[in-house]
């Protein structure tokens, strides 16, 4: 299939870029490098350097490739900065997602596999969440996010269009080429893994009271390629629909922290610290819905794996994609 990637130059989207050229699709990356590294393209892979907010050209470039289906990943993903900058957030996944429709529309390209977030659910009444939970975000993030899949179901509605959402829990981890570099970073593992690498300093843990068995807060960590499979078999779906994607098995803050003890052998100090704004205390997913109806099923589903990919990507890429060279050890 031919597929227009938003973001594909981002962690989630190129690594998906990658799955997706694997398997014989044809590839357009769409993306303003904001966010994203030149680098993450994957070879096969024709990158067009755009905004979201630039309508026409987004248009143009559906057009000349041809588009079948739009994954779109292209968005912030940052629930602090969304509770602290909620109109960046309103103004990019809300406005600028409306954009892409618009030239999905005119250009005549009615797929579209959406990146959704478990932020739309809140704070869930009960965990594991399945998608009969009422999506109730309780930041801006998710509420950008879930004013998006109501836009996409609408799309579905007025002209019959195939939209997926994916409600990803906590993507983690790295191939051997693609992995995870943000500006700045605010993710637990790649933080945590920073302070092994540099050997000193150590990681605030956001909050120690809150009701779960440790008091620190429990995500589901999904590996990022089991995440890209899931985008490879949204293709073929039909419909309106959305799935979460995650293993179904919590780990919280300290977990993860002891985790990377093991997998890098350093001693990571743990400093508690105050909440962060809009973290919900426990998101676990319930995935039997997408197990069920796409076959779908993680392959690395440990804590430890998952770390352990992230950690060998960091030991290559000490600067990221852009700087520096591998580390010898
Ligand atoms: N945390 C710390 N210290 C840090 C960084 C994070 O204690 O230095 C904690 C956070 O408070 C949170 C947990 O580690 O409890 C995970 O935080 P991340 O920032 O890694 O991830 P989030 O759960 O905040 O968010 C991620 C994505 C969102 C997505 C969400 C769904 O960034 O896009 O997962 O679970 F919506």
């Amino acid at each position: 299939m031919r597929v227009f990637v938003t973001g594909g130059a981002g962690y989630i989207g190129s690594v998906t870029a990658a799955e997706l050229i694997g398997r014989g699709h044809e590839v357009v990356v769409y993306d303003n490098l904001e966010k994203g590294h030149r680098e993450a393209v994957p070879a096969g892979a024709t990158l067009v350097v755009g905004d979201l907010a630039d309508g026409g050209r987004v248009e143009e470039a559906l057009r000349r490739q041809g588009a079948e289906a739009v994954i779109h990943f292209a968005g912030y993903s940052l629930v602090g900065e969304s509770v602290a900058h909620p109109g960046r957030y309103f103004r990019n996944n809300v406005g600028n997602g409306l954009n892409l429709l618009g030239a999905m529309r005119r250009a005549g390209t009615s797929r579209i596999i959406f990146s959704s977030t478990a932020a739309v659910y809140g704070s869930p009444r009960a965990v594991p969440i399945t998608e009969e939970e009422p999506a109730a975000p309780i930041n801006p993030y998710g509420e950008s996010k879930r004013f998006f899949e109501t836009a996409l179901s609408r799309f579905h509605a007025a002209y019959g269009w195939d939209c997926v959402s994916l409600r990803y829990f906590n993507a983690a981890g790295a191939t051997a080429a693609l992995g995870e570099d943000h500006d700045p970073e605010t993710h637990l593992i790649p933080i945590v893994l920073r302070a092994a690498l540099d050997g000193r300093g150590g990681v605030d843990v956001f909050g120690d009271d809150y009701d779960t068995p440790d008091g620190t807060c429990v995500r589901d960590y999904i590996h990022v390629t089991d995440l890209a499979a899931a985008h490879v078999l949204a293709l073929e779906c039909g419909g309106d629909r959305a799935y979460n994607v995650g293993v179904g098995r919590g780990y919280s803050v300290l977990e993860v922290i002891e985790a990377a003890r093991r997998v890098t052998g350093a001693r990571i100090e743990a400093r508690a610290a105050p909440r962060r704004p809009g973290d919900p205390p426990a998101l676990v997913a319930s995935a039997e819905r997408i197990r069920r109806e796409l076959g779908w099923s993680p392959r690395r589903d440990g804590i430890e794996g998952i770390v352990e990919s992230a950690w060998r990507w960091m030991r290559e890429h000490p600067g990221g994609y852009g700087g520096g060279g591998k580390l010898s050890l």
